[in-house]
């Protein structure tokens, strides 16, 4: 059996994992809950490494859903575990504080599973509620959901992994909607202010994603006035 500590988890993961639980000191009484759990490493990363007290993984597809079960069995943490086969957080009892991480699905999917949360619960529950997310895809349509529904991105960062950039944000509901820039959708809010900063991880990311929007800038009117925008 691998030991799951420091290179247990990718780069990426590990990027993910940091960020969800950074600046939070009360972990034991908290869940982390893993939404397309797939292999479960996360959860049993954090469950053997931050002593949270209990995890639930979701993944819609039975496959990754056995997976997951298999990995936590195997680790010994069946009992503080709970899997399900769901999508996103359906049919998922959601509890104050807890820590929702989803990582390597893309943005629209991201967005319905919000969508349906945003509509279910009550906002103080939502308000208690700590997401990580890493959008493979669609980070800005993403980011425009999150500003016009009431979250608030309170942490954002990119890593590299294989050769790959990878955004990440931490984010809070509030329940009130922000204005947003077209550069702060596509960029992200807090990638600017760390760009600005000269960060060395953001400025492989930036370069990126100008040579992606300098591509589609022609073909894309929003894009074009994002590159205009000062
Ligand atoms: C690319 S893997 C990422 C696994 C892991 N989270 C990571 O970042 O390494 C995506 C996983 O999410 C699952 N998935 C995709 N859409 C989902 C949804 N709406 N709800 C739950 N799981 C989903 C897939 O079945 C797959 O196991």
């Amino acid at each position: 059996m691998i030991s799951p500590t420091e290179e247990f988890l990718s780069p990426r993961l590990k990027a993910v994992h940091d960020m969800a639980v950074g600046g939070l000191d009360d972990l034991t009484s908290r869940r982390i809950i893993d939404v397309g759990s797939d292999h479960g490493h996360l959860a049993l990363y954090s469950l053997i490494n931050d002593n949270f007290s209990s995890s639930v993984l979701t993944d819609i597809h039975e496959a990754p859903a056995k997976r997951s079960e298999q990995t936590l069995r195997m680790y010994g943490f069946a009992d503080r575990t709970k899997v399900y086969c769901t999508d996103g957080l359906d049919g998922v009892e959601l509890k104050m504080g807890d820590i929702v991480v989803m990582a390597g699905l893309g943005g629209n999917n991201m967005i319905d599973i919000l969508k349906r949360v945003v509509e279910r619960e009550e906002p103080e529950l939502l308000r208690s509620i700590v997401w990580c997310l890493q959008p493979q895809k669609s980070s800005d349509k993403l980011r425009q959901f999150l500003f016009e529904t009431g979250f608030d991105i309170v942490d954002e960062n990119a890593c590299e992994d294989r050769g790959f950039y990878y955004v990440m944000m931490k984010v809070m509901y509030t329940g009130v909607p922000s204005e947003f820039t077209l550069k702060q959708k596509y960029y992200g809010p807090v990638i600017l202010r760390r760009i600005a900063a000269g960060e060395p991880q953001v400025l492989g990311y930036k370069e990126r994603l100008d040579m992606r929007f300098e591509l589609s800038k022609r073909g894309d009117e929003e894009i074009r006035r994002m590159l205009e925008e000062v």
